[in-house]
């Protein structure tokens, strides 16, 4: 699969995600729960992939502080996912984190996609492409097996190198 395929593919089963939980209603403390961990778990493994694979692959003079930007974006999501794994859904202020990540993640999605994806298509060509989503998939399939999540405390003190 193509590697920017596969990213937009997770981006969007993740924003499904985030619906599903706003349509919960605030007693359904498990179900809440089980929905964050799961978007917690497919943040973290997504941000893996693209830490060790996808930005070192695209990285170029034109690229680098795209790529630099993401990769602080990333920093704050994982520390809104630190966060919550602390948290209790039935905390006050859970729903506001889910919100104030959900529009962080929002916003690293949309420059990724009008952003850095339209100059990737320039930097690497078809096969290369292929080559990469082969790979970040598998890698990514892996990391579910490992409750991802869980990495994500330890990964927020400053932001992934390049
Ligand atoms: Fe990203």
């Amino acid at each position: 699969m193509n590697a920017l395929d596969l990213l937009k593919e997770q981006h969007e089963e993740v924003s499904k995600l985030f619906k599903k939980f706003e349509k919960l209603d605030d007693g359904a403390s498990a179900e809440r729960r089980e929905l964050f961990i799961m978007i917690a778990d497919r943040l973290s493994a997504h941000a893996t992939i693209e830490e060790q694979y996808f930005y070192p692959s695209i990285k170029t003079d034109k690229s680098e502080a795209l790529v630099r930007e993401a990769l602080e974006e990333h920093l704050g999501v994982k520390r809104f996912i630190a966060d919550l794994l602390d948290m209790a859904p039935t905390d006050e202020n859970f729903d506001a984190k889910m919100k104030v990540l959900k529009e962080n993640v929002e916003h690293h999605v949309e420059e990724e996609e009008e952003e850095l994806f339209p100059m990737v298509r320039r930097i690497l060509n078809d096969d290369q492409l292929l080559a990469l989503g082969v790979q970040m998939k598998a890698e990514f399939e892996e990391l579910m097996k490992t409750e991802p999540r869980n990495e994500v405390p330890m990964q927020t003190d400053e932001a992934a190198p390049i």
